[in-house]
């Protein structure tokens, strides 16, 4: 599975435990498109990359963390054929996936536990869209687009 990954300065530390996480734990074929260091930026500078990686078919899914998961969620969600939210709980995780289609993914680096960030993205992961009623919904959100 092909996995683009980015963070703010809120989210750098949890990423660079998560790319190997991914890369080694879960099997995952990573592109880290930063930031680089715990140095201030911009995190719709980060958001654009993941999310259009997603949106071109050049990744399977996104992760994106920063302090609150928020700012990320709000940036990625704007590339058309992006469903991203921000994500606190494994059950949230699962959900968005069997409901929502979700496909890119929003952490918070400083209030939820790296320990607890792993768990939701290996349900994000690991959940399948359960189609059905939610195809329509789902639909719906890409006509918004048009
Ligand atoms: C950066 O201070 C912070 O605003 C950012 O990481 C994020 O939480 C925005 O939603």
């Amino acid at each position: 599975m092909r996995i683009a990954i980015g963070a703010d300065h809120g989210g750098f530390e949890q990423k660079q435990a998560m790319v190997a996480y991914l890369r080694d734990d879960l099997g995952c074929e990573v592109e880290d498109m930063g930031c680089d260091s715990a140095e201030s930026v911009d995190y719709p500078d980060y958001a654009a990359p993941v999310a259009h990686a997603v949106a071109d078919g050049r990744a399977d899914f996104g992760v994106l963390i920063c302090g609150t998961g928020i700012g990320m969620a709000i940036a990625a969600d704007k590339v058309a054929g992006i469903r991203a939210s921000s994500i606190t709980t494994p059950a949230f995780a699962e959900l968005f996936r069997q409901h929502n289609n979700g496909n890119v993914v929003c952490l918070s680096g400083r209030f939820v536990d790296l320990a607890v960030n792993k768990e939701i993205v290996k349900t994000f992961l690991e959940t399948p869209f359960e189609g059905g009623r939610h195809e329509g919904r789902v639909a719906k959100i890409a006509a918004l687009q048009e």
